[in-house]
């Protein structure tokens, strides 16, 4: 299950994790000449998004020649679970960076066969802990644990969930559901320290892997959001699901992740039912 290369391929991921971290610094510093393209009505990507992906794509190979590619802006339609694949966002966080906003990194994971055996996000505007040349890098390879600037991270200790805080992100891009969304807010608001909306999924997975957050929750993400936080997570001692309790996938879809300790109050109160 633990495929022995798996070390190799976080170093690869890391590398090119960290030349597409450059770029993007490099390119926020002249941010007002950035022009955003619609996706959608309310969602915008770049030349900065497309020139990280080319260039995670150029590490990566020239890495490891056999590995297929799935990544949101250059080839977002292959299959996740089969064979070797790397599941990328270039820039998670885009809306953050087009505004200046300093929450927005790169997500990698290296997945064989729909188990992912190494990740890499890399926060490119928020430094932590022991210095490093651009932000914080956050790594996972399968059974060996969680880092943080090479640093061990586990998720948080709290327990009760008076004291707990818990991050989300909006169904902005599905408001069918958003009548759904607010009913979980309603529940959770009350019996909770704080909720924060921070606009990078992958990012506010690392922050459950760190214990920054002690719960994350959002309707719908698509696999290159979610799949390296959620080996950050497991290999910090977290839980990652859907909604149903069932352990996430490679794929995309609804996610709840937790230190574990709270998982089941969190998915009976997203869930409404009365908790254990
Ligand atoms: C988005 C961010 C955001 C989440 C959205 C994602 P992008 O990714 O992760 O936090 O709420 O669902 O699409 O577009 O910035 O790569
Ligand atoms: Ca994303
Ligand atoms: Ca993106």
């Amino acid at each position: 299950m633990n495929h022995p290369d798996r070390h190799r391929w976080r170093d690869a991921a890391v590398q090119a994790a960290a030349v597409a971290a450059e770029f993007i610094a490099q390119e926020s510093r002249m941010r007002d000449a950035i022009t955003w393209q619609s996706k959608s009505a309310t969602d915008f990507v770049s030349h900065v998004d497309i020139g990280a992906e080319e260039r995670i794509r150029a590490t990566l190979l020239a890495q490891i020649p056999d590995l297929r590619i799935v990544g949101e802006e250059l080839g977002a339609d292959g299959d996740t679970e089969s064979g070797l694949v790397a599941i990328v966002d270039p820039l998670d966080g885009t809306t953050n960076f087009l505004h200046g906003s300093p929450n927005y990194g790169v997500s990698i994971c290296i997945a064989l066969d729909g188990v992912p055996q190494a990740a890499v996000v890399h926060d490119i505007a928020r430094t932590s802990g022991a210095s490093h040349s651009i932000g914080t890098v956050f790594t996972a390879t399968a059974g060996d644990g969680a880092f943080a600037n090479g640093v061990p991270m586990r998720v948080s200790s709290i327990t009760e969930p008076p004291r707990a805080l818990i991050g989300t992100g909006f169904p902005f891009k599905d408001v069918a559901r958003a009548e759904e969304y607010l009913g979980m807010m309603r529940r959770l608001m009350p019996v909770v320290s704080g909720m924060r909306r921070a606009g990078s999924a992958a990012l506010d997975l690392s922050d459950v892997a760190m214990g920054r957050f002690d719960g994350f929750w959002e309707l719908w993400l698509n696999a290159w959001d979610l799949a390296a936080g959620v080996l950050l997570i497991r290999e910090a001692g977290g839980k990652v699901t859907d909604l149903e309790g069932n352990d996430a996938r490679m794929v995309g879809g609804t996610i709840v992740a937790s230190n574990a300790v709270l998982h089941d109050w969190f998915l009976d109160i997203l869930n409404d039912r009365s908790p254990r």
